[in-house]
């Protein structure tokens, strides 16, 4: 058994557990993974510039976004099916974010209902992928909102879905057995797997008037997950949205799409303080939090991370994923010269 020091442990040790299917649809990206190796490749290449002789006598995490304390910038991005990695599943997740005092973002593929999972955590957010027919939309809004969620998170990058070669190959399909509980309702028949729901039910011709439309269904602010662009970044300006996530999907839509940091500086740019900005794609360290607050995101969301965290623990597993990173950034600040997160600016990478 791997010795579990960092998530990159983590990910070994999940995939010595794991059915190979099922490690497979988690780990994997589209097409030649350029994408999927850029998030991780990227970071490295940026050096930090550490302040010294700050006379830091403790680091504080703290931070907000939209309003809603965190213990730590780091939030659970949304991720389908956990169910696959192990039975506690969503509700595990949950459990270890409220333990770590974080946001979590609940995918519409949850394999664990919205209600459970809000009673459970410390905070959710709902994440939504637009369907044709605006009913299943307005359904999965009012379970949002009447579970208590405190914000609907848009995701723009699959207009259609990206093509993911590694599940042919190892010939994955999801387990019938596993319910949805935000889409079982409508009776959608998902045996065909998710490129048939894709092709048949999300909605591919989504535009700025989805927006509009989502935001006048909803009183919960709304972020746009998958923003890589300066001037998408300026429209969601001028849409009012509460924030967008710079987001490449993890590496699973468009390849040779930019690796997010790299995106980021010059979204951070154009839209300053007009919006609250995130981002999500290969943060596995703690001094790849704080380049990515140095490059101008308020928090960083997680994907794959929790996953492995669940796969080899349950939400055991999950909790100690977070007390990694929650020590590697503590540590990074440290070093860095940073007593807060607020002290950390672009002066610290080159
Ligand atoms: C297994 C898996 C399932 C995902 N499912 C969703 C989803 O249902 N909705 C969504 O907006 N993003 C989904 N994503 C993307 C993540 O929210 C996030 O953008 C990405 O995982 C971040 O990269 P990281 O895994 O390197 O941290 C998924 C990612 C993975 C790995």
């Amino acid at each position: 058994m791997t010795q579990l020091l960092n998530l990159f442990d983590y990910e070994q040790a999940a995939q010595e557990v794991m059915a190979a299917g099922a490690y497979a649809y988690y780990a994997g990206g589209v097409t030649d993974n350029i994408t999927l190796r850029d998030n991780r490749a990227a970071f490295e290449r940026i050096r930090l510039r550490p302040r010294m002789l700050m006379g830091i006598d403790a680091v504080s995490l703290e931070t907000t976004i939209q309003g809603e304390q965190m213990a730590m910038p780091v939030m659970i991005a949304p991720t389908a099916v956990n169910r696959l990695a192990h039975p506690e599943a969503e509700l595990g997740v949950a459990r270890a974010a409220q333990g770590a005092g974080i946001t979590q973002v609940l995918s519409t593929f949850s394999t664990t209902a919205v209600e459970d999972v809000v009673a459970a955590g410390h905070r959710t957010w709902f994440q939504l992928y637009m369907a044709y027919n605006r009913e299943i939309v307005e359904r999965m809004l009012e379970r949002a909102e009447s579970a208590d969620c405190s914000a609907i998170v848009l995701t723009v990058d699959l207009p259609v879905a990206g093509l993911r070669e590694n599940l042919n190959r190892v010939g994955f399909t999801f387990p019938d057995v596993l319910a949805r509980p935000h889409i079982d309702e409508f009776g959608i028949d998902l045996s065909g797997g998710w490129g048939v729901f894709v092709r048949d039910h999300t909605k591919h011709n989504l535009s700025w008037d989805d927006v509009r439309w989502l935001q006048e269904q909803t009183r919960l602010p709304v972020w746009l997950k998958g923003i890589l662009r300066d001037d998408d970044a300026r429209r969601a300006v001028d849409a009012g949205v509460q924030g967008i996530i710079v987001s490449n999907h993890g590496g699973r839509q468009l390849d040779t799409a930019i690796a997010t940091i790299d995106a980021l500086p010059a979204i951070a740019d154009a839209v300053g303080d007009q919006i609250e900005i995130l981002m999500d794609g290969g943060v596995r360290r703690g001094v790849d939090v704080v380049k990515a607050l140095a490059l101008g995101a308020q928090a960083v969301l997680i994907g794959r991370p929790p996953l492995w965290g669940l796969a080899v623990g349950g939400g055991a597993g999950v909790a100690h994923v977070l007390e990694m990173l929650r020590f590697e950034i503590e540590n990074a600040l440290y070093l860095c010269g940073c007593a807060t997160i607020a002290d950390v600016d672009r002066s610290l990478v080159c």
